[in-house]
């Protein structure tokens, strides 16, 4: 259907007068045939257009208002909607570099006009035209993408963790990538209802401190934990830190029994008078001790058991599949902690890989971490370092934040796939816009305006900022069982 004529532009606008049938939001795609093929736009702004003058006008909405009867002849002519739209693509996926000739027919989007877009291993949800969704998936290569990071950002409640679920789904069956969920809020597995669990099969392993029927117990032995691990969680001082190095390599893998037991009274007399035993103040491991007690919970830190948890879930994402650890009853420190040992394993074995020179032959990992600031924004630690060179050894992130601008800049340009979906505050927007890989500078209202569910996906992969519908995970769920269920009939009959 056509929607409106083209009625001025330059290389980067053009503007459409629209036709009084047509309905044109913000985002809408449009699309201008040429001889060569078509490109398709997008509108980021309406607006009032008309033959009247201001006077004419003012005296009519005058007539309206006191009752007075007329009738203006031709209304849809005199009077119409602009819209200003932006070039995205080429229906043969080149970035357009034409200006059509005014009063050019601009009509629809259609499915065909984007049979370029290949399905592939990373879904993320269907094409969007504004707020109506075409039935064509929106993929990127998962091996790319989520190696070179993404990052998922919006105000609480448009649709991030539904993202995810309906990202996870369709990987848990996909060998090419391991991944592991830290989830603050237990959402993902379904535990009462349902979730990443009904697809699972063997793909997916549970780990939690609260059992559940499939799930692991969430321990880990307390030889596992190196002083690095801890160094990033909270501040210590050089004093403390210096103590903690001390006693790891005189202890080894005991460092932290042997600082959790530390009794002053069993020191022999001369270190007591000195207040110093192995070079270290006897004070200063007093302090420690109290803060590792703090930190150190002893459901999931434990002596006796818990040595082999590190390995399986480092062997399970090495083999392609998904791990889930439930942290929404444990502290965002000791969730940290248990995220530094892992990826701190993951980054130490497949370094090891690299050299071993077997490092393509395995998938790639991914972590997908939740407010995503409270580790990026350190200076230190393993996350910082996997957004800066988890790339060359295949290991990716997938930050989720509500608040993208306290990321540094330099780490937010490091993710270079950008799931935006709909965000009020005008800094967060800016801090996206600005270091998407498309130019997105005109689309700020439309980021604001954006509904559940709807997102932007600006990556590096695509030549364009595609516009997607993520479904709702439930729906999906469902409908993936009905198919199944269909399937199954159809076997037996
Ligand atoms: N694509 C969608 N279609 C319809 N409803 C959706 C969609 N995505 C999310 N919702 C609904 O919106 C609500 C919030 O979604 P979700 O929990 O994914 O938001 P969020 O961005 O993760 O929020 P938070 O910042 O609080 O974690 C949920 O109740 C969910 O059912
Ligand atoms: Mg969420």
């Amino acid at each position: 259907m056509i929607v409106g004529q083209v009625v001025d532009g330059n290389s980067e606008r053009i503007v459409v007068r629209k036709s009084s049938k047509a309905a044109l939001e913000l985002g809408s795609l449009i699309a201008c045939d040429d001889e060569d093929g078509t490109t398709v736009y997008q509108v980021y702004n309406l607006m009032h257009g008309t033959q009247l003058s201001r006077q004419g006008m003012e005296f009519m909405a005058g007539m309206m208002s006191e009752g007075e009867g007329f009738k203006i002849f031709e209304r849809n002519v005199r009077n119409y909607i602009l819209a200003e739209a932006k070039p995205l693509i080429r229906s043969d996926n080149r970035i357009p570099k034409r200006l059509p000739e005014l009063l050019s027919s601009v009509r629809e989007v259609e499915n065909g006009d984007f049979s370029f877009m290949q399905d592939n291993s990373l879904f993320l949800g269907y094409l969007r035209d504004g707020s109506r969704t075409i039935k064509r998936r929106v993929c990127l290569d998962g091996g790319e993408a989520l190696t070179h990071h993404m990052l998922i950002s919006a105000t609480t409640g448009r649709g991030k963790s539904n993202l995810v679920k309906v990202m996870l789904w369709e990987l848990l069956e996909k060998e090419y990538c391991g991944i592991l969920v830290l989830d603050a809020h237990d959402e993902y597995y379904g535990r009462n209802g349902p979730g990443l669990k009904d697809k699972a099969a063997g793909r997916l392993s549970y780990y939690s401190i609260a059992p559940v029927r499939g799930s692991l117990s969430l321990v880990f032995n307390l030889s596992l934990i190196k002083p690095s691990h801890l160094e990033s969680i909270t501040e210590f001082s050089q004093a403390q830190q210096e103590a903690m190095y001390t006693v790891h390599s005189l202890y080894k893998e005991r460092w932290l029994e042997w600082l959790l037991d530390f009794d002053e009274s069993r020191l022999d007399r001369e270190e007591r008078q000195r207040g110093m035993t192995h070079g270290m103040r006897i004070e200063t491991l007093l302090v420690l001790q109290r803060r590792l007690n703090l930190i150190l919970d002893p459901r999931i830190f434990s002596r006796e058991i818990g040595s082999s948890t590190l390995k399986d879930i480092c062997g399970s994402l090495e083999d392609g599949r998904k791990v889930i650890v439930d942290t929404s009853e444990i502290s965002s420190q000791q969730e940290l902690l248990i995220g530094n040992m892992i990826a701190e394993e993951m980054l130490y074995k497949y370094r090891h890989y690299k050299m071993e020179g077997t490092l393509e032959r395995r998938p790639v990992v991914a972590f997908i971490i939740e407010e995503a600031p409270r580790v990026l924004s350190q200076a230190t630690g393993i996350f910082p370092t996997i957004a800066r060179e988890g790339r060359k050894f295949r290991i990716g992130l997938i930050a989720i934040t509500q608040m993208c601008s306290l990321i540094p800049k330099e780490i937010l340009a490091n993710m270079n796939t950008k799931v935006i979906m709909g965000t009020e505050m005008n800094s967060e927007r800016e801090a996206v816009i600005s270091s998407a890989p498309q130019d997105l500078s005109k689309d700020g209202r439309t980021i604001a305006s954006l509904d559940r569910g709807e997102a932007i996906v600006s990556s590096i992969f695509s030549k364009f900022a595609v516009p997607v519908n993520v479904p709702l995970f439930e729906d999906l769920a469902r409908n993936d069982e009905s198919k199944k269920g269909g399937q199954r009939i159809k076997l037996i009959g």
